[in-house]
């Protein structure tokens, strides 16, 4: 049964996303397929799955993958089961018979088909959603972006041959979508045209003038990761995609669970135990100033253990303890410099540490803290910039190591936020220069009962957030 294509459809069949992770990554350069990489503690393919397993327009999903990655994602599946997919079938030589695999196992008649890219993980539920409702409308549909770039046509001696006109130019992204019945037309078309060297399902529709095909608004972070260089770009778009938590669904109760806050008495610390309690959570506060440095590893296993005498169980651990000291590296106290080393970086390595045997009995989370000087060492502050630094790829790490136990790790990154901290070293500011203590408490509870890991979550003021 096809939908009346004038009008939109209430009826839509069987939704179908075939992903496609069958390619090599031959320009990535890596031994292993760039689909299989790590980014912000999972593999790039269980993002992409995460957000189609996430969308309720779709109904099943297969994957097509080479043999000889098979195993291994089926591993992956069994440490982090994906509902909805029901078929992993085995890819071809070319991006068209991989896509051939994906249509030719759909066992329905009339369905909708949504052929997308393994390694594009940034998609976003808006386009999903719009090339559904497309395909009510039109027999196949394909997602792209202006060009950015003037476009040159080039002839085999490099010559430009033309310069077509850049507005009506658009980059193709996915998904592409399809009702069956026309995909299926067009392969079996291809297979008995000996001169069809076309690689592009969109563009088998074209050639063979099987109907219109609407183009969706793509998006520019949903990048194909293709080359080295996008795995830099794709970490920095996980963190700009966390930090939208902000605008996000506010915060809700977290009645229950029980938080540790090291580094409690004052600051970020006190106010994420004040916020805490007024969220119904179960708070306990442990600072320098009542006997819990985190530089010292016994004495944070000790306060772990508290807690989980007096609970009986850990959800989530937070670490605001740090400490800020300026000047030339050159002219500092030794004693002092491993002093700032001890809380900020080691002391971090000591509440993951004691942590994580706790979390991974309630798969709970981890909040650390950097700062914005993470991205570029600060003249003054180097021992504490670079420590910040160090936070990150410890989180990073970290991420990876715990994500088999369902732990989840993050890095909080506020800007200039009015702590005594930040008094002490620079004075009066401005108040409206600064984040308060409570927004990034706010953003620190919602990332830890949120369900991404391995990110640098940017807490930005508000003003600023829109663009003030
Ligand atoms: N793909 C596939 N089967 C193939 C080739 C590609 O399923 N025979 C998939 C890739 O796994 C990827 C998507 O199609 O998710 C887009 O292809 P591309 O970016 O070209 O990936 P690779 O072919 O792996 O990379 P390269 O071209 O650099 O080798
Ligand atoms: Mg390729």
């Amino acid at each position: 049964m096809q939908p009346d294509p004038s009008t939109p459809s209430s009826y839509a069949p069987k939704t179908y996303a075939v992903i496609l992770a069958a390619g090599s990554g031959e320009r990535m350069g890596f031994s292993t397929p760039k689909q299989f990489l790590k980014l912000a503690g999972r593999t790039v393919i269980e993002h992409t799955l995460a957000v189609f397993q996430g969308h309720p327009g779709i109904h099943e999903i297969f994957i097509v993958v080479s043999a000889k990655d098979r195993l291994y994602l089926e591993e992956l599946l069994l440490k982090n089961p994906v509902p909805k997919v029901t078929k992993i079938l085995n890819g071809g030589s070319t991006r068209k018979d991989s896509s051939w695999a994906g249509i030719n196992a759909v066992p329905e008649k009339d369905a909708y088909v949504l052929m997308h890219d393994a390694v594009r993980p940034f998609v976003s539920r808006r386009i999903i959603s719009e090339t559904i409702t497309a395909l009510g409308r039109h027999p196949a549909v394909d997602v792209a972006v202006p060009a950015v770039d003037t476009i040159v046509a080039v002839d085999k001696e490099e010559f430009i041959r033309d310069i077509p006109d850049r507005a009506a130019l658009r980059r193709g992204q996915t998904p592409q979508g399809f009702r069956l019945d026309v995909i299926r037309k067009a392969h079996e078309l291809s297979m008995s045209d000996p001169d069809c060297k076309v690689t592009d399902d969109c563009k088998l529709i074209l050639r063979y003038e099987l109907g219109d095909i609407f183009v969706v608004r793509g998006e520019e972070k949903n990048i194909k990761v293709t080359y080295p260089e996008d795995l830099f770009l794709a970490d920095k778009i996980f963190q700009v995609n966390s930090s939208a938590l902000e605008n996000g669904p506010p915060l809700k109760r977290i009645a229950g669970k029980v938080v540790v806050v090291f580094g409690a008495s004052k600051g970020i610390g006190k106010a994420v135990m004040e916020m805490g309690r007024e969220y119904d959570g179960r708070m306990h506060g442990f600072s320098a100033s009542t006997g819990c440095d985190v530089s010292d590893a016994a004495a944070v296993e000790r306060a772990l253990a508290s807690v989980l005498e007096a609970e009986g169980h850990i959800d989530a651990v937070v670490n605001t303890a740090g400490v800020l000291r300026s000047g030339r590296l050159v002219d500092r106290d030794p004693a002092d410099i491993e002093r700032e080393i001890a809380v900020n970086y080691l002391g971090s390595i000591n509440v993951v540490r004691a942590a994580l045997p706790h979390l991974e009995a309630t798969r709970g989370a981890l909040a650390l803290f950097t700062s914005s000087s993470f991205t570029r060492g600060r003249g003054l502050y180097t021992v504490y910039s670079s420590s910040k630094a160090a936070i990150v790829n410890l989180v990073q790490g970290v991420a990876e190591e715990a994500a088999p136990q369902g732990v989840r790790i993050n890095a909080i990154n506020p800007e200039r936020t009015a702590t005594p901290m930040r008094f002490e070293n620079f004075g009066h500011e401005p108040p409206e220069s600064l984040l308060t203590a409570q927004e990034v408490a706010e953003a620190t509870i919602k990332t830890l009962f949120a369900g991404f890991s391995g990110t640098v979550v940017d807490v930005r003021r508000k003003s600023k957030a829109l663009g003030g």
